[in-house]
């Protein structure tokens, strides 16, 4: 069990009143709260050792550059990359994915070529494939969705054809919270001669995340919803793609010898790190991980499901609420998106945040998922390491508090 009042303290920011009521931080899903840990790194590099990396002769350059390397070894080692050059550093998920779609995307779909995603994509994972398919003639098919709001593998095998060139699929359900076997999925992908992508910026921070047991191509997520900083994406690759891949940007760093005439790239990962990287906030997502790793990341989940479970049951209660995602807590992530009757997902947030309790509202940036589901937006709650029963408790008293509000109801 996680000792929360312990990890609590690690987090200045979970000190702070709201409208003179204590926070109740749950967009998790949106950005994570930083532990003490994580801003110590940042100042430290800061104060004492901040140069560029991979130039400099001197000093202060090999610290930085031996920091920002033992932060990609430990990224790595996290999610069990064979080895630390699969690893790209990028300025989020949205950019790893990006990257795909540009390089690999542009040299392997032509025309008549088919990108299978599915119902439940982040705009980040949709239209990177749109804007390609629209360049190269090629289309977008997507796997549906049951009414329990997990994906419809019926059939998974004849979704296949001769034309199916990728498969990208969200870890884990931004919106619902939805945990997708990606471990079959990519296999399928793989039995059919099919690149696999995965969308992990829901799942690498909750869970223990294996990209050699899922056996996919690419793995995409971000430092700042796992206790890091904003500005670092990670895009993991199998070594044989990034060593054919053309590099995304083009400049300093990603090249080995440049003429007028042209120029010959760098190795992997160097390739596709073009500039000056963000070397800070990578050596501070280095200490992030080493904040997880001294947690558990089994332990993580363990006490996410517990939480949200209970959320479920409390929000259950209400009688005029909908919740969204699969009931069975094996089968999703501290996610939980819910309406109540006709209220307005934005009604509710105002509501809450004004009881010190920080949701998302509206669509989650998956507008095709809303249309899905038939609704405008959602109010979502998303749990993470720090969160505890009592704050669900609170939760769920600003909530009858909001239907209270809107409606003159005494219930
Ligand atoms: N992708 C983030 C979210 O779902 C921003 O809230």
């Amino acid at each position: 069990m996680l000792d929360v009042a312990r990890i609590r303290k690690d987090f200045p920011i979970l000190d702070r009143m709201v409208y003179g009521k204590p926070l109740v931080y749950l967009d998790n899903a949106a950005t994570s709260q930083k532990p003490r840990q994580v801003i110590d790194a940042l100042v430290r590099y800061y104060e004492t050792y901040n140069a560029n990396i991979h130039r400099a002769v001197h000093c202060l350059g090999e610290e930085a550059t031996a920091a920002y390397e033992e932060a990609r070894a430990r990224v790595a080692a996290f999610i069990n990359a064979p080895s630390p050059e699969c690893i790209v550093f990028t300025r989020n998920t949205t950019e790893a994915i990006n990257l795909v779609a540009y390089t690999w995307g542009r040299a392997n779909v032509s025309e008549g070529d088919e990108i299978l995603l599915t119902e439940m994509e982040h705009h980040s994972n949709l239209i990177p494939w749109q804007r390609l398919a629209q360049d190269k003639g090629a289309t977008v098919r997507y796997i549906g969705l049951r009414d329990d709001q997990t994906l419809d593998l019926n059939g998974l095998e004849n979704v296949f054809d001769a034309r199916t060139k990728m498969m990208a699929m969200p870890h884990v359900s931004n919106s619902m919270g939805t945990i997708n076997p990606v471990e079959k999925l990519a296999g399928e992908a793989r039995r059919h001669g099919v690149m696999s992508l995965v969308d992990g910026a829901q799942a690498a921070p909750h869970m223990k995340v294996d990209v050699q047991a899922i056996n996919c191509d690419f793995y995409a997520f971000s430092a700042h919803k796992m206790l890091g900083p904003t500005g670092v994406g990670v895009l993991y690759a199998r070594r044989e793609l990034l060593e054919e891949m053309e590099p995304f940007l083009g400049g300093g760093e990603m090249i080995r010898k440049v003429t007028f005439e042209g120029a010959t790239w760098n190795d992997i990962p160097w390739k596709f790190e073009a500039g000056t990287p963000n070397i800070a906030d990578v050596i501070a997502f280095g200490a992030a991980i080493d904040y997880l790793n001294e947690i558990g990341m089994d332990e993580v989940r363990a006490h996410e499901m517990e939480i949200t479970e209970y959320a479920l049951q409390q929000l259950g209660k209400l009688d005029d609420i909908i919740l969204y995602g699969p009931r069975d807590s094996q089968q999703r992530g501290g996610v939980v998106s819910f309406n109540v009757a006709d209220l307005h997902p934005h009604d509710i947030g105002t509501v809450l945040d004004r009881h010190g309790v920080a949701i998302r509202a509206g669509h989650h940036c998956t507008q095709p998922l809303m249309r899905r589901l038939g609704v405008s937006g959602t109010a979502r709650a998303s749990f993470y390491i720090y969160n505890t029963p009592q704050e669900v408790d609170v939760l769920v008293e600003a909530v009858k508090a909001a239907r209270k509000f809107f409606r003159n109801d005494t219930a």
